[in-house]
């Protein structure tokens, strides 16, 4: 019988590494995924291992919340990557979603100029992230602190940016904001409007 491996595993991006060129380079996109994602999986897998085994009640403690921070770290990346597209290769923002963006924030100007800030204005580490409520069928950006803290659990993320540094300093030293205005030139809309309509059941 074909049981399944119990671990989490990196996944290749979906593009090559120096695909997202001039805007992420191949040493800051090798470092990103190879390492710390790789870092993330790694420390969850290892956590689990723990879990299955004897532990005292504290370390249990310390585990559950390191957990919770690496996993975190592994769906962030997982989603993140492939809200990316080559320079040019991911199309103009979808008709779902530029007719909510029109009745939530008004224009995309407006909206793209909230993510930013919302993006710029994380404090240390963390992620600017654009969520859809099912629920109230609206959008809401939302920002992540680290990995997992102000993060509204089961509210899915259709588009989210890594803002720790460890996403851009090779390429943008301690200029966050230069790096967020070349994410734009590389979103993949069509990624985007596919997540939207999985949501939406369309
Ligand atoms: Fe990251």
């Amino acid at each position: 019988m074909n049981e399944k491996k119990s671990v989490y595993t990196l996944l290749d991006l979906p593009y090559g590494y120096s695909e997202l060129e001039p805007i992420i380079s191949e040493e800051q996109l090798r470092v990103h995924h190879d390492k710390h994602h790789r870092a993330y999986i790694n420390a969850a897998n290892s956590i689990l291992e723990k879990l299955s085994g004897e532990m005292r009640e504290e370390e249990k403690k310390n585990a559950a919340r390191d957990l919770s921070f690496n996993l975190g770290g592994h769906i962030l990346h997982s989603l993140f990557w492939p809200t990316m597209a080559p320079p040019g290769k991911g199309g103009e923002p979808g008709e779902l979603f530029s007719s909510l963006v029109k009745k939530d924030f008004g224009s995309f100007h407006k909206f793209k100029d909230i993510f930013s800030q919302n993006a710029i204005s994380v404090q240390g580490s963390g992620w600017s992230a654009l969520s859809y409520d099912p629920n109230i069928g609206k959008l809401l950006i939302t920002q992540i602190e680290k990995h997992n803290v102000n993060l509204y659990p089961v509210l899915p993320i259709i588009m989210v940016l890594d803002v720790w540094e460890h996403a851009y300093y090779l390429d943008y030293q301690n200029k966050r904001g230069d790096f967020i205005e070349g994410f734009w030139k590389i979103v993949n809309w069509y990624e985007i409007e596919n997540r939207l309509g999985l949501l939406k059941g369309v």
